[in-house]
């Protein structure tokens, strides 16, 4: 669980990513936008600095590190403490859980889908962002990772191995949404379903 370390020290600079990507972002906000459902209570796991949660009107999450919890309550978010394999919730609490690219720094993703699982209510709705492994972004993040700080500890997943590990968990009825099909370009992508061509993938599972 001790990947939130460089996010503690780097939360600022993490943060300056998106302004200084600001077309990649706001194709990913496009994306997660197609999968989040509206009206309803959610929460996002390992919120990080908040930039993904205060736009798609998620008003609560968890984090570790303190110095991206800060910001993120800046942002308006409300913030736990804590991690996703053990989420300070009751069962059925929540309609919907959101990860963006999150799962890739976790140690044990099948014990957090697990209490996902556990604290969504009946056909809660689990939303998962992230970069496939097997894309461009993907490839290229793997061949550079010991230069970046951030994704040197990361186990970037392809789609197979991600819903593999939710089918596990006991979600079904996967969706798919994807964009960065070229990271690139200067405008934003209008996000497409499926999967297999873009760098950014959205998938959402019903809970059974
Ligand atoms: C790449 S950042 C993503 C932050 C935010 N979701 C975003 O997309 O901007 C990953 C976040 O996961 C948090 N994290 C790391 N390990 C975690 C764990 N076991 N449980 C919950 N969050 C964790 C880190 O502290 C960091 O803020």
């Amino acid at each position: 669980m001790n990947n939130e370390n460089v996010f503690e020290e780097s939360a600022e600079e993490y943060d300056r990513w998106y302004e200084d990507h600001l077309f990649l972002y706001r194709a990913e906000l496009a994306a997660l936008k197609n999968a989040i459902p509206s009206g309803r209570a959610g929460l996002e796991v390992g919120v990080g600095s908040g930039r993904f949660a205060a736009m798609l009107n998620v008003y609560c999450g968890i984090e570790p590190a303190e110095s991206m919890a800060r910001l993120a309550q800046a942002r308006g978010i409300e913030i736990i403490r804590g991690y996703a394999e053990k989420l300070p919730f009751s069962p059925g609490t929540f309609d919907f859980l959101l990860f963006v690219t999150t799962v890739c720094f976790l140690a044990e993703p099948l014990i957090a889908f697990r209490e996902a699982h556990r604290v969504l209510k009946e056909k809660g709705k689990i939303i998962i962002g992230f970069i496939d492994q097997n894309s461009e972004m993907g490839k290229s993040y793997q061949k550079k990772r010991e230069s970046n700080k951030f994704y040197k500890n990361a186990h970037l997943l392809g789609v197979d191995e991600m819903t593999g590990l939710l089918d596990r968990a006991r979600f079904r009825d996967f969706k798919f949404f994807q964009t960065l099909i070229n990271p690139s370009i200067t405008r934003i992508e209008i996000p497409q379903k499926g999967y297999g061509k873009g760098s950014f993938v959205v998938v959402q599972g019903v809970k059974k």
